[in-house]
């Protein structure tokens, strides 16, 4: 008897340990790890770090391979089974294949003009901004982007069609809102430059708020499965909200899982209460804007706390990431709670996986354009003028002896915060208050007990690490500013407004002079026309305003001439 206990014991915790021995540290006291420099930089003490967790949980080369694959598959395919909101595909499909004069379609189109326009689900697709999975292996892709089978291939990079009930119901993945097409190149944890994600919950919304089930029913001819999946995302919508993005790029989920919230119950579920999805709680974010753009992947493994403005001080932010993606899809909380305690293996995967992702470089996309010495030159000024807050990073040139030209721009380390700070440059107010509005409705969850998520609402952003910042454009949390060259510009002399242009071709849709978007006289057709594309950054929410007084010097004047903003550039894009 005894010995069977110590056996039990024995094995539990053997298994423990192979679980939990390369637990990262989730809690807000975690340190970068690796060797440690403290300096002033105008009068703040500065300590930073040269490591990183790129490897989070410390696996060998072989389990290393293995976890990355599985993980970028998650990040394509959504491993979420519980999720609410799924498109009945069987009932779509048929709806595209309708006459133009039927009576289902003049009835789609009389509720939602928008559909009007797309032909099939694909178009849709298109239009919410997915990319199409590369054709072959891509050596300019940082994050080898695993092969999903020819029926997935077939479909854009986010979408996800599952036949969990008998039949085939659509959703999206990470991927839609963090995946690019960089001059044809599909990157994977880069920030989507176009997503509609939001607008298509709207759409969605708009569409089966208003089909009643048994219209649905009468009108589509739908299987059982297919009805079964209509009748739970028509129950889901009822407890999502959406708002829509101020300018095309920037994204409202932080507004919408803030909304949802407060069309749910306030005990520690959140529970679905019908009465209160008709009479949701007052909340600010119905009336102030909080957009940002998707971030990029790369820069997880330099920081410790989590979003544009470090308001996630605890917790693996890939928990956080499913918490807030299914808040915003009208998930019963117990049940998710369930799932992401059953799936630890698709979430460290899928965390290992966006911690080890890498930045694009610009010497693969601009083959030999870095002229050294200049991007030398702009390494000082970094060194003296941004470290303090975007860290250092050093260079394989500085011991240039027997390397290539290619190898000398290698960055060899970079130093970046022991812990991540958030600071006030004066940027855009918005997207950081609008965490005050609902902070507490996501603490108060059991779920956010159990996962150890903490919000805390901040006053600033994150000086981001600038690793891949020459394709990080348009600039600052919100989009603000089209070329690295107006961010080291102060404030008062960037420019109101700028159109963005997909990046198709590098001659024609990048400036390489200012790194950024093409002047607007110098936008292609159709996208110059397109007001949709015309950024105004004017408004509450979408200011350029801010990251100026260190671009001054103490009697106001610019502290850098035109030939020093170009060596910057050059150095920046080195990184
Ligand atoms: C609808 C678009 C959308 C989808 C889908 C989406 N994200 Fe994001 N993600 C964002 C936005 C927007 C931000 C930045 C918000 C901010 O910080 O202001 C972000 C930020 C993040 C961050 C924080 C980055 C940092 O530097 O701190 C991580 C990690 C992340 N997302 C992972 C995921 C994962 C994993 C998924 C899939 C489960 C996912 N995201 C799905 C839009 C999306
Ligand atoms: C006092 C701290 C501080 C200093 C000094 C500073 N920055 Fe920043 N920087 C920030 C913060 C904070 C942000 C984020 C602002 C936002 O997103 O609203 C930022 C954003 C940026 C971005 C945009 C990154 C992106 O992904 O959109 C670039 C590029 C940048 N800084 C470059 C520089 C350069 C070059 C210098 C030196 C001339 C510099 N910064 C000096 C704090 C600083």
């Amino acid at each position: 008897m005894i010995s069977k206990t110590y056996l039990i014991l024995f094995l539990y915790s053997f298994s423990i340990n192979l679980v939990y021995s390369n637990t990262p540290d989730w809690s807000s006291s975690s340190e970068l790890p690796g060797n440690e420099i403290c300096e002033w930089h105008n009068e703040h003490y500065v300590c930073y770090r040269d490591g990183n967790r790129a490897n989070i949980y410390d696996l060998g080369p072989e389990a290393l391979d293995q976890t990355l694959t599985e993980g970028a598959k998650h990040s394509l395919y959504y491993p979420v089974t519980v999720t609410n909101l799924m498109i009945p595909n069987e009932s779509v499909n048929r709806f595209f294949n309708e006459e133009d004069a039927s009576p289902l379609r003049k009835f789609i189109f009389k509720i939602a003009k928008k559909i009007s326009k797309f032909r099939s689900m694909d178009e849709i697709f298109t239009w919410l901004g997915l990319h199409k999975y590369p054709k072959h292996p891509d050596p300019k892709t940082p994050n080898k982007i695993p092969y999903m089978g020819h029926d997935i291939q077939k479909q854009r990079m986010g979408v996800t069609t599952n036949s969990i009930h008998g039949t085939r119901s659509t959703t999206f993945s990470c991927a839609a809102c963090h995946s690019s097409d960089l001059f044809g190149t599909k990157v994977l944890g880069m920030t989507n430059r176009f997503p509609k994600a939001n607008e298509f919950f709207h759409l969605g919304q708009s569409m089966i708020s208003k089909v009643p089930s048994a219209a649905f029913k009468l009108l589509f001819n739908p299987s059982d499965e297919d009805l079964y999946i209509f009748k739970r995302a028509k129950h889901a919508l009822k407890y999502v909200e959406v708002r829509p993005p101020l300018e095309l790029g920037l994204d409202t989920s932080l507004a919408q899982v803030g909304l949802s919230l407060s069309k749910r119950s306030e005990d520690e579920y959140a529970s679905l209460n019908p009465w209160r999805a008709k009479f949701p709680r007052r909340n600010r974010l119905r009336n102030v804007p909080a957009d940002s753009k998707p971030a990029v992947w790369w820069n997880l493994k330099y920081k410790t706390r989590w979003l544009s403005d470090g308001s996630i001080v605890s917790g693996n932010p890939i928990h956080t990431n499913f918490l807030w993606n299914e808040i915003g899809r009208g998930v019963d909380l117990r049940q998710l709670e369930g799932w992401l305690v059953r799936n630890t293996d698709t979430i460290e995967e899928l965390t290992a996986f966006v911690f080890s992702t890498k930045a694009p470089k610009y010497q693969k996309f601009f083959p030999n354009q870095i002229n050294i010495a200049k991007a030398k030159r702009g390494q000082k000024l970094f060194l003296k003028n941004c470290s303090g807050c975007h860290g250092k990073y050093e260079k394989a040139w500085e011991n240039p002896e027997g390397l290539s030209y290619s190898e000398q721009l290698e960055t060899t380390k970079v130093w970046y915060h022991k812990k991540t700070p958030v600071i006030d440059v004066g940027t855009d107010p918005y997207r950081a208050e609008g965490m005050r509005y609902f902070y507490k409705d996501l603490n108060r969850l059991k779920i956010s007990e159990t996962i150890g998520t903490i919000v805390k609402p901040q006053k600033g952003y994150v000086p981001p690490p600038l690793v891949g910042v020459w394709a990080r454009l348009p600039y600052f949390h919100n989009n603000s500013v089209p070329t690295l060259f107006d961010v080291i510009t102060p404030d008062f002399k960037r420019p109101k407004s700028y159109i963005a242009v997909p990046a198709h071709s590098k001659e024609r849709d990048f400036d390489v002079v200012k790194n950024g978007y093409p002047a607007p006289k110098k936008i292609r057709s159709p996208y110059k026309e397109d007001k949709e594309y015309h950024f105004n950054a004017t408004r509450p929410g979408t200011s350029n305003q801010g990251h100026t007084k260190m671009l001054l010097t103490d009697d106001g004047r610019e502290k850098f001439n035109y030939k020093e903003k170009l060596e910057l550039i050059e150095f920046l894009k080195t990184l």
